[in-house]
């Protein structure tokens, strides 16, 4: 079992916590292959996803995770409850406990708003993304799905690209990538760089690590928590950072392509690429992050309730 109580940030999560979540993700990546996905690991266990901030694939993936578990999950939809009537977050949260569940995976737009959850209630929290802070259990998957692929960690050559003052993925990736050993490369302009970032590893331009990165990870453009001008025009972020044909073509072999989703077409990646296929498709490893996610959550569910 987990060493914790709560998932909340990726820095507190020591080696052995995340060997063991990647270990666990084998067997249920197993039961998602089956016909019958469905095992009774956490009958009679309840949680509650509450999602203040959209989303597809975390909050899905937690749904289906729980449900492949046998426990049982509530979607708790903000927009409809008592909150649109002023009851306050805390207040409704003490309605929440009251009904006794037993877990729950929340998402706010609100840096912090997470770890203030877990400091009020004594059952397990999980951060599903809270404002530009952290997105752990998406920084897990990736590391499931980079070991899936390469095998190991230590000394791969790793490029996240984007932009990093607004990215809570790119916060919780950094701090896995190099407690994993890996060789981590940020492509960011000056203004999309947090100041404190000035000891990394810092290139401007995707051209600079195409050729020798194991790994080009894209991040998504925040564009819902920026709150200045984007880059000078998009055409300028396409001539530096943008992920075309070309650049995918000057891949190494073996290397591949990630993002967290959903993609902003044509300014992180082109539709070119997104919708490439044959030997240069296998690249794009978008997809199975999310195929990965569910084993990933199921392990953590199981890990921490079990
Ligand atoms: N990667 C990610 O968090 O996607 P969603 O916003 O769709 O959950």
């Amino acid at each position: 079992m987990l060493n914790k109580k709560s998932i909340l940030d990726a820095d507190s999560l020591s080696l052995e916590d995340i060997k063991l979540i990647l270990s666990n993700a084998d067997s249920f990546l197993e039961i998602s292959r089956r016909d019958v996905k469905k095992v009774p690991t956490l009958r009679g266990k309840t949680v509650i996803n509450l999602f203040f901030e959209p989303s597809t694939r975390t909050k899905t993936s937690f749904e289906i995770a729980a449900k492949r578990l046998s426990a049982d999950i509530i979607n708790f939809s903000p927009s409809t409850s008592s909150l649109k009537k002023g009851e306050s977050i805390i207040d409704t949260l003490k309605t929440i406990f009251s009904m006794k569940v037993d877990l729950i995976v929340i998402r706010h737009s609100d840096s912090g708003t997470v770890k203030m959850v877990d400091r009020f209630v004594d059952i397990p929290v999980i951060n599903a993304g809270d404002g530009k802070y952290q997105h752990p259990t998406q920084a897990l998957l990736d590391l499931y799905t980079i070991k899936k692929r390469f095998g190991k960690f230590e000394g791969l050559k790793v490029a996240i690209v984007g932009d990093f003052l607004d990215s809570r993925v790119a916060r919780s990736d950094m701090n896995l990538f190099e407690k994993m050993g890996m060789d981590v490369t940020i492509v960011s302009p000056t203004m999309f760089l947090p100041e404190d970032f000035s000891a990394m590893k810092v290139k401007h331009c995707i051209g600079d690590v195409i050729e020798d990165a194991d790994i080009v990870y894209m991040l998504r453009m925040q564009f819902e928590r920026q709150d200045r001008k984007f880059y000078p025009s998009v055409m300028e972020y396409n001539r530096f950072l943008t992920l075309n044909m070309d650049r995918l073509g000057k891949m190494k072999p073996g290397s591949i392509v990630m993002h967290p989703g959903p993609v902003n077409r044509g300014i992180e990646i082109t539709d070119e690429v997104m919708d490439t296929s044959g030997e240069l498709a296998e690249k794009i490893v978008i997809e199975e992050q999310v195929t990965f996610g569910v084993a990933v959550r199921m392990a953590i569910l199981y890990l921490i309730l079990g």
